[in-house]
């Protein structure tokens, strides 16, 4: 496997790591992955944690939600990812309906994350009436990142994918569940496209590290879905997406060089063919002749 030339230096992130980088205002860094090459790719820049998020309905299956994401869909990317990563911190996003209907469901879900698949701990999405199931997977001993604001598995309920915590009563809600996600012992917690400054103040009243996405510079650290940041998802680009590449064009380009190569006969050349060796290759002849 090809490794960054300060691999040497690099030790496994934990949850552990990620709480240490708060104290000394180290910000943190996370990405989503949901394949073997581009976990690699994240893994060997440095990013501190991958998300196999539940995106990957959205991005990788082209579902027009996170919904219909199944736990095998989770694990089955997940075991990828974790082929791929040998540093960072590996975190796999619990599907809508795996933790939801029982406390049982949710600590065997998350269980299977861990012994299945690979994974260092699962994110899970809402606050206070979650706390059962949180308490109940770290008591399993499976760390539990929150994830707050807006959290795409109520779409729904929020009427579509809108920024959350705009109001005084939404946002003090939004503060109180995510003091009580730390309380219930969450590593840390995501905080998604809410007001800037009420990502700053919940990170400043959280212990545990925030990460943010749409929620501005103060959080502890930030996220984004792979997919958005190198341009390989064409439907919609959230406003708090930056991008750092057009991946896209590039398939683009590629593709119809491929096209017209192969149609212009220039591909493949020499370079790309096996040969034989002609005496091998007078053998065979010979041997038709013979029959
Ligand atoms: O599923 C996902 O990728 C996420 C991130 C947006 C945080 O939950």
């Amino acid at each position: 496997m090809l490794k960054s030339s300060n691999d040497k230096q690099r030790k496994k992130v934990t949850t552990r790591t990620i709480r240490e980088m708060k104290t000394r205002a180290e910000p943190i860094t996370m990405l989503t992955a949901y394949d073997y090459g581009t976990a690699l790719a994240v893994d060997r820049a440095g990013i501190d944690a991958i998300l196999v998020g539940d995106s990957l309905g959205m991005v990788v299956l082209g579902y027009d939600t996170t919904l219909p994401v199944t736990m095998e869909d989770m694990l089955h990317h997940c075991r990828a990812v974790a082929r791929g990563a040998s540093y960072a911190l590996l975190i796999g996003d619990m599907p809508f309906m795996s933790y939801q209907a029982s406390v049982d469901d949710a600590v065997r879900n998350a269980g299977r994350f861990l012994q299945e698949a690979g994974m260092d701990a699962v994110k899970l999405e809402g606050g206070f009436e979650r706390l059962d199931a949180v308490g109940a997977i770290i008591s399993a001993g499976i760390p539990v990142m929150g994830h707050l604001g807006l959290t795409p598995q109520s779409v729904h309920q929020f009427g579509g994918f809108r920024a959350q915590g705009k109001e005084a009563s939404a946002a003090k809600r939004l503060v109180e569940d995510a003091l009580s996600l730390e309380e219930a012992g969450c590593f840390s917690i995501v905080l998604e496209s809410i007001p800037t400054r009420l990502g700053k103040l919940v990170s400043e009243r959280l212990e545990i590290p925030t990460i943010g996405i749409g929620a501005g510079l103060d959080c502890d650290g930030q996220v984004l879905v792979t997919h958005d940041l190198i341009g390989m998802f064409d439907r919609f680009t959230p406003r708090f997406v930056k991008r750092y590449a057009e991946i896209h064009l590039e398939m683009d380009k590629a593709f119809t060089s491929f096209r017209d190569d192969v149609q212009s006969k220039a591909f493949p050349s020499a370079e790309h063919c096996v040969e034989m060796k002609d005496e091998h290759w007078e053998a065979l002849l010979a041997s038709f002749d013979a029959n």
